[in-house]
């Protein structure tokens, strides 16, 4: 098999021939022999800071096991074993066979056999088996497959225990965003429509659907960091053991986004409820998690600890802008952001200023932030009347400007 080798963080990795995955002059991951994506680095570096955050936070004097169970190249696992702090051990495993000799090859490589396991078995056999047959205490599962981690869910958040950590990718982002209605009634549980938030709701159906699995299992999930970046969405939750909480924490947090077609506007709500009295037709999408999907202490604690122990990263520039924006709209996530072109539409002839429309909602009071998942959302404490003012003053000050 010819090889090539990657320098990330602080690991080398051995992938396939990346000749045999460039596609008409592109290159394309899933056409590897083994997976490998250059482009999730991001996603690796952010997880090393928010793994090593919980860590810190959740279980200082515990002994931490992280599982990986579709594991590639090996590369997440052997990066955790090299870059974090307080691991004991990292099991990796993938069903591939040509990954478990790359696997094999990589712990080598990188002088990680003392730390990290490999099996070659599939995800879920794994992790029934460390559940039931040889009951292994793990702190911390990664799920990262390619696609949807719904067939998962279930072994993961059997398994994890008290106060444990789930991490999640998702990229079938069509499927939790709404665009196939159908699949994500069949896979996720939930009506969808089509409307702008659509990553807000791929978060918010993708933690919803964890809650119910959890709760199945008489747990609960408290959500630490959520995001969309590039081509999918990634979740991190905190799990615990809560039998007499898990059907009160549900009832609390499962609920509705309600989409109205005629003002644009867009809210939150424990039930299905109508826009307004005005007749304005409204969507309902649900029941998705309501409640909030990032948790500001724990992005703060990310936020010192990149500071302090991880401006090494490659992708450095990049997680600053990225937590430096999470933080700001964290503080208003209880609303879901408003996306600004549908409703200029309906009460303006062009597109406002965020930075004019943001000064505006500031200058009369309210609180209003740009969101990461939409360069044209915001998040704001004004009722959609004050929201629609500001839209039509903004473009009258950039007309006198103008
Ligand atoms: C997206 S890749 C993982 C990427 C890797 N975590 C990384 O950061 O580079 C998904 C992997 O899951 C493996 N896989 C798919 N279904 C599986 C299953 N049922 N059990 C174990 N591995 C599986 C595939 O072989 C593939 O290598």
């Amino acid at each position: 098999m010819r090889q090539a080798v990657v320098e990330e963080g602080k690991a080398l990795i051995l992938i396939t021939d990346p000749e045999e995955a460039i596609i008409n002059g592109k290159f394309e991951p899933a056409r590897l022999k083994v997976f490998y994506n250059p482009l999730m680095e991001f996603n690796r570096d952010l997880s090393i800071i928010a793994i090593q955050a919980y860590i810190d936070l959740y279980a200082p004097h515990r002994p931490v096991k992280i599982l990986e169970p579709l594991s590639a190249t090996g590369i997440r696992g052997i990066r955790y074993a090299l870059e974090l702090e307080n691991v004991d051990e990292v099991i990796i495993n993938d069903l591939n066979t040509l990954s478990l000799i790359l696997m094999n090859r990589n712990v080598q490589l990188n002088r990680v056999e003392r730390k990290v396991k490999i099996f070659n078995k599939d995800a879920s056999s794994l992790m029934h088996y460390l559940h039931r047959e040889r009951p292994t205490p793990i702190s911390i599962i990664d799920l990262d497959p390619y696609g949807s981690p719904a067939p998962f869910a279930d072994a993961a958040l059997s398994l994890l225990g008290h106060k444990g950590l789930l991490a999640v990718t998702a990229t079938d982002l069509a499927v939790l965003g709404g665009s196939k209605k159908w699949k994500a009634l069949k896979r996720y549980w939930v009506k969808l429509a089509d409307v702008p938030q659509k990553k807000e709701v791929a978060v918010r159906v993708l933690l919803g659907y964890l809650a119910r699995i959890a709760a199945a299992h008489d747990k609960v999930i408290k959500p630490l960091l959520s995001y969309y970046a590039d081509h999918y969405i990634r979740i991190y939750v905190l799990v615990e053991r809560n039998a007499s909480k898990a059907a009160k924490l549900l009832d609390e947090n499962l609920g509705y986004m309600v989409y109205c077609r005629w003002s644009g506007k867009a809210f939150l709500a424990p039930e299905p409820s109508s826009c307004d009295t005005t007749g304005d037709k409204g969507v309902f999408l649900g029941p998705l998690w309501i409640g909030d999907f990032v948790d500001i202490e724990f992005i703060e604690y990310m936020i010192r600890l990149f500071q302090n122990k991880f401006s090494y990263l490659n992708t450095s520039k990049r997680i600053r802008k990225f937590l430096k924006l999470l933080i700001e709209e964290a503080s208003l996530q209880k609303n879901v952001y408003q996306y600004v072109p549908a409703i200029a539409s309906k009460v303006a002839d062009r597109l406002p200023k965020l930075s004019e429309l943001l000064e505006c909602l500031n200058g009369k009071g309210f609180r209003a932030s740009r969101t990461h998942f939409d360069p044209m959302g915001i998040r704001t404490s004004a009722p959609h009347s004050e929201l629609a003012l500001c839209i039509q003053k903004s473009i009258r000050r950039e007309n006198n400007e103008g």
